[in-house]
């Protein structure tokens, strides 16, 4: 893979021209974050506000899929290997990922943490891990905060694990990213997992029909104003592609940097190593 310098690579993610339709600027709605260059205070209000249907909402327009994909994410961390490490959820929201995580998870001396700016989505993560049980429980911390200024002393995580968060702080990639390394022991490692367009044009069709008009229905239905327009189906279609991320994760010093794709390319998970 070609190397690119830190300011060649940025330019990879430099927005393109977003132009909201007029929907997406009534009076009612919130304002909602430019899904090419997200702000993260709109982010996170956006997500405040998501909070309370957000694992719903996810079940229902992913078709399962979204569990099927966290699942490939768990099996890529390997709960072989967690005897003894701290895990950091990255963007943990309801806790979905960590929950599961902690479910599957026999050992009882593993440390998960699940962080996120959103004190909403926190709140419903601290409610949910409620419905499971004690042992699996008493694994996880919350922490709200925030991925530009995460409250960890540095070396102290083994695995940052981080699902449908990429897109959201585009703005912020570089100094998240830079701070997750900090946090994160030498030989630690990095998943990413994120929704992105397929590379077949068939599935690339109907990816992009479902995205403009299937998931606006299910998001509109459910979240009523607090729906979020057109922002979610913007940021997954403007994304770059995988290998440019993995280029920005190479030019910050990751080593065994790969990703793969999953679901015929709607997601893809990525890899890496701090050196
Ligand atoms: C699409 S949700 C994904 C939630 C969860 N990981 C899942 O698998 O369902 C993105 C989450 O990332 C959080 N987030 C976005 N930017 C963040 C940042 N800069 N720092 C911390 N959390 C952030 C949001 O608040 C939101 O809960």
């Amino acid at each position: 893979m070609r190397k690119l310098k830190l300011p060649e690579a940025r330019k990879l993610w430099e927005p393109k021209t977003f132009k909201p339709k007029p929907s997406a600027d009534r009076r009612d709605i919130p304002q909602f974050p430019n899904p090419t260059d997200p702000e993260p205070e709109k982010v996170r209000l956006l997500f405040n506000g998501l909070a309370g249907k957000y694992e719903q909402f996810n079940s229902v327009s992913s078709l399962g899929l979204d569990r099927i994909w966290r699942n490939s994410l768990i099996r890529s961390v390997g709960l072989e290997n967690l005897e003894g490490k701290v895990v950091l959820d990255f963007g943990t929201g309801t806790g979905d990922l960590i929950r599961n995580l902690a479910q599957k998870n026999q050992r009882r001396d593993t440390i998960l943490i699940g962080m996120d700016f959103s004190k909403a989505m926190i709140q419903w993560a601290k409610t949910n891990l409620e419905k499971i049980k004690r042992g699996e429980k008493s694994q996880i911390e919350f922490l709200c905060a925030s991925g530009e200024n995460v409250p960890l002393l540095s070396e102290s995580v083994d695995v940052v694990m981080s699902a449908f968060v990429l897109r959201n702080i585009r703005k912020i990639m570089i100094p998240v990213l830079s701070e997750l390394k900090r946090v994160m022991r030498p030989g630690g490692k990095l998943f990413f997992l994120e929704m992105v367009v397929p590379e077949n044009s068939v599935l690339k069709f109907f990816h992009r029909l479902y995205l403009k008009s299937i998931l606006p229905l299910v998001g509109y239905s459910l979240f009523k104003k607090n729906w979020s327009g057109s922002y979610l189906s913007e940021t997954i279609l403007n994304f770059g592609k995988p290998a440019q991320f993995s280029q920005i994760l190479i030019e910050l010093g990751f080593e065994d940097v790969c990703f793969s794709t999953l679901s015929g390319g709607m997601a893809v998970l990525h890899r890496a190593r701090k050196a």
